[in-house]
């Protein structure tokens, strides 16, 4: 199985305090890795550091092999990440704002442009309502046109990063389709975090759970639910207060 990510024995520390304390993980080709963790655990730190905008001071991070701290804008062609939830311009419509953030993607003929723009929309779901200024969008929408702006360049992965955070049941259960959809017809791969494991349990083919900075599990969601026969709050409540993690 091809690894799209590799993380190995990663540290970051910020004003000499340790938030990502030797981290190893991988994420294979395919997979819906959940990236759990409480709030404080240091789940947006391993994303920007991920996607290269801040630097480890130990250890490796490898982007379909390639380094991305030595090699950044390379590692970082096959990506599209949403690390905070996505501002927009208010006053723009859903589609000006991919019709200029499209011109950024040199790989994009100038004369496919328009149909790379509204191939995206039809995608997250939201054609319909592109003429429409995002001031008028809800919250899930905002995500989905968030979404639409990572598939413009076409990548193998999408970061995402508490999508869920505010989202109704309707917006939760769109999310989750449309990342679905995304895995299974266009084989994207995908790392979301979140800090409730059982917002990510029904899509998630794998996990990855931290706190404090630390790995406390990886593995896949059968593995995971194998941990106890209880219900999933009961084993990540297991998992946070000391199983040590599993290979
Ligand atoms: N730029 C920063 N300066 C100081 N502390 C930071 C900075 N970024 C993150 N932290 C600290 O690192 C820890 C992890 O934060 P974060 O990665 O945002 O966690 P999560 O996304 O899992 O909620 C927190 O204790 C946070 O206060
Ligand atoms: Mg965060």
């Amino acid at each position: 199985m091809k690894n799209i990510m590799k993380v190995k024995d990663v540290s970051k520390k910020i004003k000499r305090r340790t938030i990502i304390d030797n981290m190893s993980f991988e994420i294979n080709e395919g997979q819906i890795c959940g990236f759990i963790g409480p709030n404080g655990a240091g789940k947006t730190t391993m994303i920007r550091l991920l996607t290269g905008l801040i630097k480890p001071n130990e250890g490796e991070i490898l982007i379909n092999g390639i380094d991305v701290t030595k090699n950044r804008k390379e590692a970082l062609m096959n990506i599209g990440a949403i690390v905070e939830a996505p501002i927009f311009f208010n006053y723009m419509t859903g589609k000006e704002i991919l019709n200029n953030l499209v011109r950024l993607h040199p790989n994009i003929p100038k004369k496919e442009r328009e149909s790379r723009v509204e191939e995206v929309l039809k995608i997250v779901d939201l054609d319909k309502r592109c003429q429409d200024k995002v001031s008028t969008y809800s919250l899930g929408m905002k995500q989905r046109l968030g979404i639409a702006q990572a598939l413009l360049g076409n990548p193998e992965i999408i970061i995402l990063d508490e999508p869920a955070n505010g989202l109704d049941p309707i917006g939760m259960k769109d999310l989750r389709e449309i990342i679905l959809k995304l895995n299974r017809e266009y084989n994207i791969t995908f790392l979301v975090s979140s800090h409730l494991l059982d917002e990510l349990q029904k899509i998630c083919t794998s996990f990855v759970i931290i706190n404090e900075g630390v790995l406390k599990f990886k593995g896949t969601s059968e593995e995971l639910l194998s941990i106890d026969k209880g219900n999933i709050e009961d084993i990540f409540i297991k998992i946070l207060k000391g199983q040590e993690a599993s290979a």
